[in-house]
């Protein structure tokens, strides 16, 4: 079975986390459009989704699932979204698609995030994905120069055309290579208040509740 198959099914098996009326927070990636496909298939009736970036909004709209802002809603029983890596906590590292700050905001409002992945992600040590940090621009360089003093090789993320790739916020992305985020809560914590620093893309205080893990064996239910 190869990745995008197993995309497919967790995207599928997300659907019974889905109470019909309800408002859904929804993240980005290829996992979440898996998932996005399978709701507009099953025809399940939302009020609403708050979407985590301009890409997921095009298909929630395409899919006829009226997209909220985030300011329309008090609270979300579910943030459904994928992770570069997930530990046996549930701490992820995200913002491998570049939407980190908006995912981390949406998941802020949900009583619950359910993480739906492929099993190639989960990893006992979070840091062999690079680490995806939202700055401003302005700071990049400062930035890159702290995660050096921290042992971690640091670039700022490139477009197609070689230029720094600009996220939906006007910010860049810097990627970490060479981390061992073996306490992620301390690490997002010192990183978050960094200047310039806007999200960094450790989902320690934002961990998933419930993960949902494709393998070849089937789909299994981490909590
Ligand atoms: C986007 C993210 C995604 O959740 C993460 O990159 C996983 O993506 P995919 O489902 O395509 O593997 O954090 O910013």
């Amino acid at each position: 079975m190869d990745q995008d198959t197993l995309k497919t099914l967790v995207g599928q098996a997300a659907l019974a986390y889905v109470q019909p009326h309800s408002v859904l927070g929804v993240g980005t990636g290829s996992t979440v459009n898996k998932f996005i496909e399978a709701l507009s298939q099953a025809g399940i009736p939302l009020q609403g989704a708050v979407s985590s970036s301009e890409a997921t909004t095009r298909l929630l709209l395409q899919a006829g699932i009226p997209v909220l802002d985030s300011s329309a809603v008090q609270s979300l029983d579910w943030y459904i979204d994928g992770a570069d890596e997930i530990d046996h906590q549930g701490y992820m590292i995200k913002g491998g698609g570049a939407a980190l700050t908006r995912e981390k905001i949406v998941a802020d409002l949900a009583k619950q995030f359910l993480c739906i992945a492929d099993a190639s992600k989960l990893v006992d040590v979070l840091g062999q994905f690079p680490l995806p940090v939202e700055v401003v621009p302005m700071a990049s360089t400062t930035v890159v120069r702290r995660f050096h003093a921290l042992g971690g090789q640091a670039t700022v993320r490139l477009n197609k055309e070689g230029q720094p790739l600009v996220t939906d916020n006007g910010m860049h992305i810097i990627d970490v290579r060479g981390l061992r985020i073996t306490t992620p809560q301390a690490m997002e914590d010192d990183v978050s208040v960094w200047p310039g620093v806007v999200t960094v893309g450790i989902f320690a205080h934002h961990k998933a509740s419930v993960c949902l893990l494709g393998s070849p064996e089937g789909v299994q239910t981490l909590r």
